[in-house]
């Protein structure tokens, strides 16, 4: 067996534990997962209608070409049938921009706080992610800029940014574009978009006209609530987005993801819910924070960084013990910190009266 050389760096993702593993170890049954930022709310009550329709169409190969779905995507978004292009999770859409761009030798630059799997990829292919510190818990995109070499072909922009929820500001963003080379591209992986409300968050779709190396990335996973479905997006320019289709499978957005994910789209009254429920977590959060005394990070996503000042290790293992999953922050490189998923109120009201009791032991 002669494993590639890059295949052997890589190490098996951590991702948030499963509910029923952690039945399972602690025989636990009462359990809340407030881990990987998936959405408390579940899907909409349409996209369920659609899915149990189609049990008995599974024996049917999905539509390679994705046209029902990319020309719903195309419609919300404004934009050709040509500029979309899906797959199994945005996940694997970062797998297949690496594939496409990066080789042996090669770089891509992230934030030294940033989602794993570009690193992953990366590697992956044979290349090296340059980690550019953080700013205040943000990304230093001028820093990320500042550091492009001719080996750099693609630069990770991800906002609102996983695990830390900092967005990257129009500003910040505009000052910056001109900047890239060409042939450096620009990943903004917006997989919290629908979440954020600020309004310095850059509309990025109009900007594809002008910058032909940027690639937007999108997911069906987080406010949609199609996780266990696996199926994520990206919009670019119709030459990137022919070639992106050439290296994701024929059929790596399956049938079912295919037609729940239209009707996820059509409803945005379970969207706008799905957000509401969200903002008001979000300060329910920041408010019982502040009254613990506890350090966090302000969050445009379904999930906030506090500090807890205490190992995090330890805090994790007894949330666990109580039923509540998080992501222990050593994970990122942010030891003493947690990274939590807003739930739903009652899941929030929980977490918090648990954390307390931890806390005052
Ligand atoms: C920033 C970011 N990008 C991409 C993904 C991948 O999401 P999915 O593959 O479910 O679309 C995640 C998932 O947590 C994420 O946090």
């Amino acid at each position: 067996m002669k494993i590639r050389d890059a295949a052997l760096k890589l190490k098996i993702y951590q991702a948030g534990k499963p509910i029923e593993e952690v039945k399972r170890e602690l025989g636990l049954e009462d359990i809340i997962k407030l881990a990987s930022n998936e959405n408390p709310l579940g899907c909409s009550p349409k996209v369920q209608e659609v899915i149990k329709d189609l049990c008995d169409k599974i024996y049917l190969y999905p539509d390679a070409s994705n046209y029902e779905l990319k020309k719903a995507i195309a419609q919300n978004l404004g934009v050709k049938i040509e500029n979309v292009f899906c797959s199994t999770g945005s996940d694997s859409l970062i797998r297949a921009i690496c594939s496409l761009f990066v080789g042996d030798g090669d770089e891509t630059i992230m934030g030294e706080v940033s989602f794993q799997r570009y690193e992953d990829s990366t590697v992956l292919m044979g290349g090296k992610a340059v980690k550019i510190p953080m700013i205040n818990n943000a990304l230093d995109v001028k820093g990320m800029v500042n550091a492009i070499n001719k080996r750099t072909r693609v630069l990770w922009f991800c906002t609102p940014n996983n695990p830390t929820g900092t967005i990257i500001t129009k500003d910040e963003l505009l000052s910056v574009l001109d900047l890239i080379p060409e042939d450096v591209i620009i990943v903004m992986d917006e997989a919290y978009y629908e979440y954020v409300t600020d309004e310095n968050f850059p509309q990025t779709i109009p900007l594809l006209e002008k910058y032909k190396n940027m690639i937007i990335l999108r997911t069906f996973s987080k406010a949609y609530g199609l996780a266990g479905l696996r199926c994520g997006y990206g919009v670019a320019n119709e030459e990137i987005a022919r070639y992106i289709n050439t290296v994701v499978g024929p059929f790596d957005t399956n049938l079912v993801a295919q037609k729940a994910a239209v009707a996820a789209l059509g409803d945005t009254e379970f969207l706008n819910k799905v957000i509401d429920e969200n903002t008001k977590g979000r300060e329910y959060l920041y408010r019982e924070y502040e009254r613990l005394g506890l350090e966090y990070i302000k969050s445009h996503a379904n999930f906030i960084m506090v500090n807890t000042n205490r190992d995090d290790k330890v805090i994790f293992n007894e949330l666990l013990k109580r039923g509540i999953i998080i992501r222990p922050g050593y994970l990122f490189g942010m030891e003493g910190w947690l990274r939590v998923s807003i739930g739903t109120m009652q899941q929030n009201e929980r977490y918090i009266k648990e954390l307390e009791n931890i806390l005052n032991k």
